[in-house]
């Protein structure tokens, strides 16, 4: 029986669905057949909701719930019906003023008050929790090239608190409240624990792992000196489904396709853009933190082969290394990498713009990649063209080369005040 057939009929809850993860999740989901009841915090905010009701399959099975993680049996009515729920939703920044009330009691309280609803419901068979490698790796044990990671590492809460390592200590406090919940009332647990998780965004709005990656490019002058493991969030949502899915799945998995020091991720990102002005030197003259190793024999039982992980431009590191199996889905994998690409950037632009004042100008200091974008991407670049803004234009690296539909792409001039040199668009 297929996937998709299997999946018919079935539902799935995700909470926190607008968010970076989750909607990835609720689109495999649906492109797999599954209805799916989705809490968001707010369904009439519209940044938070359209890019979910824009989904493939969204009108005839995906409905949006009000749930907030701090309400007590908030999550009843959503959980009630379903086979499986996905928790997903949980802060994640790092800036938190006050991390009891913003990180700790969301993610801990907010688990407790999810499963407290799950176990309800006999209909729900598992529980896939969005765990993270921050509960796996924070145990005051030295990581080396040497030292392998595996799933049997539990982070230590009093190494997070020494450190004020607020966020991993949520995750880890979170985690093992649900280990013990679960284990109380007899809840089928999986947790997914993954790295630094990057790739294209579906929502509107920047999450805290793509502005790790998007602050390389947007003329930081220094990259910091840190060691993250790091998985596509294509292989992360797709784990959550196979962890609901597949019979024997249990415990943990860690989700890591490789571990690298931010001056690889810079240099992956330099040999795909070349004209990107990228960060030179390290923020500090210590030697890099190391790398260390995380085991991959648990996660390859729910049949992940992991995306290789190059910036958000994964399938096109995949398509560049001719992995790609014909040559049709390398050019579609390239316009759509593209296109994401474009997508991502222009998010950027459109933050630093309402955010600072100087926002164009850092649209110009970068330099604005226009390739093959989607309309909207093209037409605010000509419009602000138009407004008599200097832009530096470059042709997107990938605009160069490779698929047809890229070929096809017309370079043209645009009227208004732009200058010499700076007016010609790849629309
Ligand atoms: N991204 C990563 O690199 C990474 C790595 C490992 C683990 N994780 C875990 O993956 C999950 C999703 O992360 P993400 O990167 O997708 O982050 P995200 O885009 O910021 O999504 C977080 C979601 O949690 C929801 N949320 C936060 N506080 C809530 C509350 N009080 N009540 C209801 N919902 C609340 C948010 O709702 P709103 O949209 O209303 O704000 C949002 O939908 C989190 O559990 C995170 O710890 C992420």
């Amino acid at each position: 029986m297929s996937s998709v057939a299997a999946a018919a009929g079935k539902v799935v809850c995700v909470t926190g669905a607008s968010g970076y993860i989750a909607s990835w999740l609720v689109k495999l989901l649906l492109s797999r057949g599954y209805t799916v009841k989705a809490s968001v915090r707010d369904p009439n905010d519209p940044k938070k909701t359209r890019h979910l009701l824009a989904l493939d399959g969204a009108s005839e099975r995906l409905q949006l719930f009000k749930a907030n993680l701090l309400e007590e049996g908030s999550f009843d009515s959503i959980v009630d019906g379903c086979d499986g729920v996905c928790h997903t939703a949980s802060p994640f920044y790092h800036d938190a003023k006050d991390p009891q009330v913003e990180l700790l009691d969301p993610a801990v309280k907010g688990t407790l008050n999810v499963l407290n609803s799950c176990a309800k419901f006999p209909s729900i068979k598992r529980v896939v929790l969005t765990s993270s490698m921050a509960a796996v790796l924070n145990t005051g044990k030295p990581r080396t090239p040497d030292v392998v990671v595996d799933e049997t590492w539990f982070s230590d809460p009093e190494v997070c608190k020494q450190s004020e390592l607020w966020y991993p200590l949520s995750k880890t406090l979170a985690e093992d409240a649900a280990w013990k919940f679960a284990k109380e009332k007899s809840i089928d647990l999986v947790t997914i624990n993954p790295a630094m998780v990057i790739g294209p965004l579906l929502q509107p709005t920047l999450n805290t792992s793509a502005a790790a990656v998007l602050s390389l490019i947007k003329g930081a002058q220094t990259y910091p000196n840190v060691t993250f493991g790091w998985v596509n969030v294509k292989d992360v949502a797709n784990a959550h489904i196979q962890a609901f899915e597949v019979p024997s799945a249990n415990g943990r998995y860690c989700l890591v396709e490789r571990v690298s020091h931010y001056s690889e991720i810079v240099n992956i990102i330099r040999e795909l853009y070349p004209a990107f002005q990228l960060p030179e030197k390290c923020a500090d003259d210590k030697p890099h933190v190391p790398t260390y190793q995380v085991l991959k024999e648990k996660v390859k039982n729910l049949g992940i082969e992991f995306i290789p992980v190059e910036f958000p431009l994964a399938e096109d590191f995949v398509t560049k290394k001719g992995s790609l199996r014909n040559l049709e889905n390398a050019q579609k994998a390239e316009q759509d990498k593209l296109n994401e690409f474009c997508q991502l950037q222009m998010h950027a632009g459109l933050i630093m713009f309402f955010l600072f004042p100087f926002g164009l100008k850092f649209i110009y200091d970068l330099g604005l990649h226009v390739g093959r974008c989607d309309g909207a991407s093209a037409n605010a670049s000509t419009r602000a063209c138009r407004s008599g803004i200097r832009m530096n234009f470059v042709n997107h690296p990938l605009a160069n080369r490779g698929g047809k539909n890229i070929h096809s792409a017309q370079t043209r001039t645009v009227p208004g005040h732009c200058g010499p040199g700076n007016t010609r668009l790849r629309v």
